[in-house]
């Protein structure tokens, strides 16, 4: 970059954050420069807002992965319904309770119930076992990442207590969506769950992984214009990784530096959101978590899923910490977040409105 170009994209990045907005072009400007300085600048200046806004803090959600059964066949996946390498699991409403007092004991406020869309898992077993958590744990947060379902069952799980529901978007862009996804699945009806939920009262996340196949830097600029205007609670982002047994087999992983680029710009346009700093990011980088957090991400995501069940929750391959015990890899990752002078909160970690007016 010449010294006049470098010159400007500070001042772009200095306003962006003073001023909380980019134009496409300069979005696109951002990500196609993208070199080893700017990244280091961006990512200072993100992690400046994010220390300004929540401090020295990271806050822990314990990740309990329910099932991985899936009636649906997302190409980048590893447990899409195809794959028939995969061992099919889904934990019971004991099984589950179990991991909600073993993250109660690490000290999680959060509890995230992910898993794949699994029609075994019904609206009254989910609301039970939220009824039983809630019951057990009344001062914790409960979080669905369960994919799509219709605004009655989201209605249902929010009256019963569920607090934020995480739902990424996958990509912002019609044409990317059905390269990603078989004839089966709608764009629109994605981008209306996250509407609907948003409407019901969730705090809301949308995200998408970088460096899915097919995606352009286009692509990746229309993700972040939805996500301004979407607004969600929380935004995870995180780079694709290929899964051996998927159509996506033999595609290359993304780029690290791009994904933290990306989650710079998310945190700049949005300073009160939750953003994690994703396993995939850990995955591919020995530093992913702290790198993460250096670029502006606040969340991490401890996994509270039960040993024997870890390794068949599959959804790219190598997937950091498949083989630690729970309490090994809480410890592991305290300590990650403390060695860069950050620590973990014993907080729920809700969301809270500073910057924008509704
Ligand atoms: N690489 C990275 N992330 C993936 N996800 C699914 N498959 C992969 C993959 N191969 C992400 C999707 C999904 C989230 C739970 O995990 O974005 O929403």
């Amino acid at each position: 970059m010449t010294q006049k170009c470098v010159v400007y994209m500070r001042k772009l990045i200095d306003n962006l954050k003073s001023k909380r907005c980019l134009s496409r072009e300069d979005i696109t400007l951002l990500l196609t420069s993208l070199d080893e300085d700017l990244l280091i600048y961006i990512n200072k200046v993100a992690r400046e807002a994010t220390d300004a806004r929540f401090g020295k803090t990271v806050y822990a959600r314990g990740l309990i992965e329910l099932t991985n059964y899936c009636r649906n066949n997302c190409y980048y996946c590893g447990i899409r319904r195809e794959n028939k390498q995969v061992e099919r699991y889904r934990l019971t409403a004991d099984e589950i309770l179990e991991c909600c007092r073993q993250g109660d004991r690490l000290g999680l406020k959060t509890f995230v119930l992910q898993g794949g869309e699994d029609p075994r898992l019904t609206d009254n077993f989910l609301e039970d076992v939220l009824l039983r958590i809630k019951k057990e744990f009344p001062n914790h947060a409960v979080t669905f990442s369960l994919g799509e379902k219709s605004r009655e069952s989201y209605q249902k799980f929010f009256a019963a207590g569920a607090d934020r529901y995480l739902l990424r978007h996958e990509t912002a862009t019609r044409e990317h969506y059905q390269q990603l996804h078989p004839e089966d699945m709608s764009f629109d009806n994605r981008i209306n769950c996250l509407h609907e939920l948003k409407a019901i009262g969730y705090q809301t996340g949308a995200g998408m992984m970088i460096g899915s196949p097919g995606q352009t830097v286009e692509n990746i600029v229309e993700d972040i214009l939805f996500i301004k205007k979407l607004r969600p609670q929380m935004v995870g982002i995180g780079p694709f990784i290929p899964q051996h047994d998927t159509p996506f087999a033999n595609e290359p992983a993304g780029s690290i530096d791009l994904t933290l680029m990306v989650i710079s710009i998310i945190r700049l346009l949005l300073p009160d959101a939750l953003m994690p700093s994703t396993t995939a990011l850990a995955t591919l980088n020995q530093h992913g978590y702290q790198r993460g957090i250096l670029a502006g991400a606040n969340v991490v995501m401890p996994n509270l899923t039960p040993q024997e069940y870890r390794a068949k929750y599959a959804i790219y391959d190598n997937k950091k910490a498949m083989f630690f015990a729970v309490e090994q890899e809480f410890e592991e990752l305290k300590q990650q977040i403390t060695s860069i002078g950050y620590h973990l909160s014993n907080s729920r970690g809700d969301y809270h409105n500073t910057f924008y007016h509704v």
